[in-house]
């Protein structure tokens, strides 16, 4: 029986040793200690024997018995403590791999170059206003002193929509900002200072330098005693802003039908002093056209010539865009190409 006992011991020990996860651990324990186990099997056996005999198989069994329990408590451990290793290795995380990179949106160029443009003019005092895109024949032409019969209209090239208003004539896709003017000045009266940025549509090719969509700024200024001087002044202080150094301001004689005189304004080139790629050599740059309000504008919108009178100035915003990023093509911006717009 002695022998028994030792085998059972023997190859119990190797049972538990050769276990390599929990459930066959759990499986060895039950095979050995457990209530059908072989020590409880062999110790059925026990009563057949003498006292001195019970005595010294009961210690025996006891002693293999806690041997065992440590054995298994030992090896349990072991287990456990390679499964976590298994764990961490299959479930490693690099700390030091770059986060997922979330896309972040930004400003385009054009409402940037406006914001911009928007923030020099409030500085000095005007207003920021806008009008509505399908405009009327009568604030976009007619009220402008452009009549219809006028070969002014030529220039400029009309979307017109297929309803007609009694009072406002047709309707259309505003082909500049101006009749925000007449707008303002109807709903406010003198004095006005108002900056009018946005979209505006001609019926055109598109090229590097021709969209049919585009956007534009304005400014009116009108008050008592106000001068051409006046213009000239604001015009420098406003792109020595914008272009962040200072500059000379030219005119030449222009023709719209809505300013009277009319002028074409010119700036000296901010990026350079001697002529470059941008100025075409030429150390000016065209930037828009300008003038005082014509009086057939002004009676046209309820304001009296006589009292007040004012200048008014516009050009393409998209233009401010394209010698601010120094891009030739125009119609870059709209064609929401990522790699070109994330770049400003
Ligand atoms: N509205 C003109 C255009 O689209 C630009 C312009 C010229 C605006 C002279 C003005 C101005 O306010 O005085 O071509």
């Amino acid at each position: 029986m002695e022998k028994q006992l030792n085998q059972i011991q023997i190859d119990a020990e190797k049972d538990i040793k050769e276990s390599n996860s929990l459930d066959q651990l759990l499986e060895v324990e039950k095979k050995y200690l457990g209530k059908k186990g072989s020590l409880k099997a062999i110790l059925s056996q026990i009563k057949d024997l003498s006292i001195e005999e019970k005595k010294a198989f009961g210690k025996l069994s006891n002693q293999i018995k806690v041997v065992l329990n440590e054995l298994i408590f030992k090896q349990k451990k072991l287990i456990e403590e390679q499964e976590i290793q298994e764990q961490l290795k299959n479930e490693f995380l690099d700390v030091t791999l770059p986060a997922i990179q979330t896309q972040k949106g930004s400003t385009h160029v054009l409402k940037q170059v406006q914001k911009k443009l928007e923030e020099i003019f409030i500085s000095l005092g005007f207003e920021v206003v806008d009008g509505p895109e399908v405009e009327s024949e009568k604030y976009n032409f007619e009220d402008l002193n452009i009549p219809q019969s006028h070969p002014a209209r030529d220039m400029y090239d009309t979307f017109f929509i297929d309803q007609k208003t009694e009072k406002y004539n047709r309707l259309l896709l505003r082909t500049h900002t101006s009749p925000v003017q007449i707008r303002h000045m109807l709903k406010q009266g003198a004095p006005i200072k108002v900056l009018v940025p946005g979209r505006v549509f001609r019926y055109e090719e598109a090229d590097a330098t021709h969209e049919h969509t585009f956007m534009q700024y304005e400014g009116l200024y009108i008050d008592k005693d106000i001068s051409l001087s006046h213009l000239k002044g604001y015009i420098e202080e406003i792109f020595g802003q914008f272009f962040g150094s200072k500059i000379e301001v030219r005119f030449r004689p222009g023709y719209f039908p809505f300013t009277e005189p009319s002028l074409e304004f010119e700036i000296s080139c901010p990026f350079c002093k001697n002529g470059c790629k941008v100025c075409k050599q030429t150390k000016y740059i065209e930037l828009g056209g300008c003038g005082m309000v014509h009086p057939n504008v002004l009676k046209a919108a309820g304001i009296d010539p006589e009292k007040y009178q004012g200048f008014a100035f516009g050009g393409g915003l998209d233009r401010l865009a394209m010698l601010v990023t120094q891009n030739n093509d125009l119609r870059l911006f709209r064609q929401n190409d990522l790699r070109f717009l994330k770049q400003f």
